[in-house]
């Protein structure tokens, strides 16, 4: 499983995004994407997702996806963020979660085969979902409805999964256990994941992306979250990312 972007450009008007960005992941693992708010990091999924306009080429599994969201939505999960979803009618988290399936398969009437009948129930088992899951979406608190659409994205067992910014909203607990899914995930898996929290899954993640209107640094860990990038990455917020790399330091000696 690979994502593959060539001569990557996204412009709103006359403002740049991304210029010419070249990059490839390979998977399964996870792939961390950072930046400061505006950086891009929303618009690089959704270039990537065909759900903007772009310059350059996408290929997802060798198999060229630019500006095709049907088509890459064959190969790819997408959490979106909280903030940008808002469906324009009523309907229930379970109906949300399964239309997914009729969407990839373009079926008029949904009809869940074994396999993702029980796809369904370990992931209201495992997202807990149980108490909300006939409920009206839009009635759901925010880390509801981020569970909502992680199982929404993992439904059809996709080999790709992208997720922007997936846990802003929920507590501690709720974020524990998807961690340690994400971490699962993430061995048979590619993750795209984009968080304001990096060092979460730093012990995890095989390569960082760094952006700021383009990307400024890519590569191991180790290699990106270094002080000279971070301060090219956020400027003067630096001193917080440094705080956090100390902790998760601590907990790992
Ligand atoms: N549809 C759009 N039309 C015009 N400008 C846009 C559009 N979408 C995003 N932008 C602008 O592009 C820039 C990058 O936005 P993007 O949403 O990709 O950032 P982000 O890194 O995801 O930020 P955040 O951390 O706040 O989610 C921002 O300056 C934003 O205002
Ligand atoms: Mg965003």
């Amino acid at each position: 499983m690979r994502v593959r972007a060539e001569n990557l450009s996204v412009r709103y008007g006359s403002e740049i995004i991304f210029d010419g960005e070249t990059f490839e992941l390979a998977g399964p693992g996870l792939f961390l994407v950072i930046g400061p708010n505006g950086a891009g990091k929303t618009t690089l999924f959704r270039a990537l997702l065909g759900l903007v306009g772009l310059r350059g080429r996408v290929y997802v599994n060798g198999i060229e996806v630019t500006g095709d969201p049907e088509r890459a939505g064959r190969f790819v999960g997408y959490v979106p963020q909280l903030n940008l979803i808002d469906p324009p009618f009523p309907i229930s988290a379970k109906e949300l979660i399964e239309s997914a399936i009729i969407l990839r398969k373009r079926a008029p009437t949904l009809r869940l085969n074994d396999r993702e009948s029980s796809l369904l129930k370990s992931l209201i088992r495992d997202l807990g979902l149980s108490e909300f899951i006939e409920k009206p979406f839009q009635q759901l608190s925010g880390g509801q409805k981020q569970r909502v659409l992680l199982a929404r994205a993992l439904i059809t067992d996709p080999p790709i999964i992208m997720m922007d910014e997936p846990f802003t909203a929920m507590d501690p607990a709720g974020r524990e256990s998807l961690i340690r899914m994400m971490f699962e995930l993430a061995d048979r898996k590619l993750l795209l994941v984009s968080s304001h929290d990096p060092t979460l899954f730093l012990q995890k993640a095989k390569a960082v992306m760094a952006l700021n209107r383009g990307i400024v640094a890519m590569g191991s860990p180790d290699d990106v979250l270094s002080e000279e990038v971070m301060r090219r990455v956020y400027g003067r917020s630096v001193v917080l990312v440094e705080r956090c790399l100390h902790v998760v330091d601590y907990h790992a000696v």
